[in-house]
């Protein structure tokens, strides 16, 4: 499902250059979820935006879904990620003067895709609502939340049209702990019923334990990995996908 080979990239030229990840090879089957850990400047979030189509490689190469994204151009990869990928990354694409229900629903405005599950928009924006305990919160202004809120309005956005690829960023950075196991286990149901491949970045080793595999990286390498040869777990209802290994 999510394919990287050798990224390499750097920030700046010359003498004032910054290796951002300095040829980081993984290996991602469908429906894992995948926790990546490391120090602060370690390449995580370079890494999260290559996945998420954001920012480019200097070399390597990434697929998703068995398409090669980094010899997409802009426009391409902007279609591409609109379908393919949900990005929960702090406050990205929240508007705070919309509704949750307009944030939520934003995605599926913005695309030609077929709403999943065969209802309305709308429909599908309030089950997810629900879903994520934001149900009687709909109608507010997205500032009106709190923080736990406003990550699960962006969770649910970030699912609306059930993408096969979710990256998420720190999703509970500023959460208590309480909270911040609602809102991986949120993130870790609503991934496996959808099918859905998982990357999120976190702090919290109490959050990592939570997902199927846990990836370290320090200095733009990945330095542990023992999940790599773990099988992803039965997805409940991954769809028959095109992962046969290509030539
Ligand atoms: N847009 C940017 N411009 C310049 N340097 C950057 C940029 N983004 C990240 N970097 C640098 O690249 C390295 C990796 O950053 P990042 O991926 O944000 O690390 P992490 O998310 O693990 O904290 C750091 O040294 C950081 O300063
Ligand atoms: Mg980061």
């Amino acid at each position: 499902m999510i394919r990287i080979y050798n990224a390499t990239k750097s920030y700046g030229e010359g003498e004032s250059a910054v290796a951002a990840l300095r040829g980081v090879s993984l290996e991602v089957p469908a429906g894992q979820f995948v926790a990546l850990m490391g120090p602060s400047g370690c390449g995580k979030s370079t890494l999260l935006h290559i996945l998420g189509g954001l920012d480019t490689l200097e070399k390597g190469e990434v697929y998703l879904d068995e398409r090669p994204i980094h010899r997409m151009g802009e426009h391409e990869l902007t279609l591409f990620r609109r379908e393919k990928v949900g990005i929960v990354f702090q406050s990205f694409n929240l508007l705070p003067t919309l509704t949750v229900e307009e944030n939520v629903m934003l995605p599926g405005l913005l695309s030609n895709k077929d709403v999943p599950g065969g209802g309305t928009l709308r429909e599908r924006t309030l089950a997810l609502l629900d879903e994520v305990g934001l149900g009687k919160r709909a109608r507010h202004m997205l500032h009106q939340l709190s923080g736990g809120e406003t990550q699960r309005a962006a969770l649910a956005r970030a699912l609306l049209l059930k993408p096969p690829v979710l990256l998420a960023d720190e999703p509970t950075g500023n959460l208590d702990s309480e909270a911040s196991a609602n809102v991986v286990r949120m993130l870790r149901e609503l991934g496996r019923n959808n099918g859905t491949t998982i990357v999120m970045v976190t702090h919290s080793r109490e959050v990592a334990g939570m997902a199927d595999r846990l990836v370290q990286m320090r200095d733009g390498k990945v330095v542990d990995d023992p999940g790599a040869d773990t099988p992803a777990p039965e997805a409940v209802s991954a769809p028959a996908s095109s992962s046969a290994p290509t030539a």
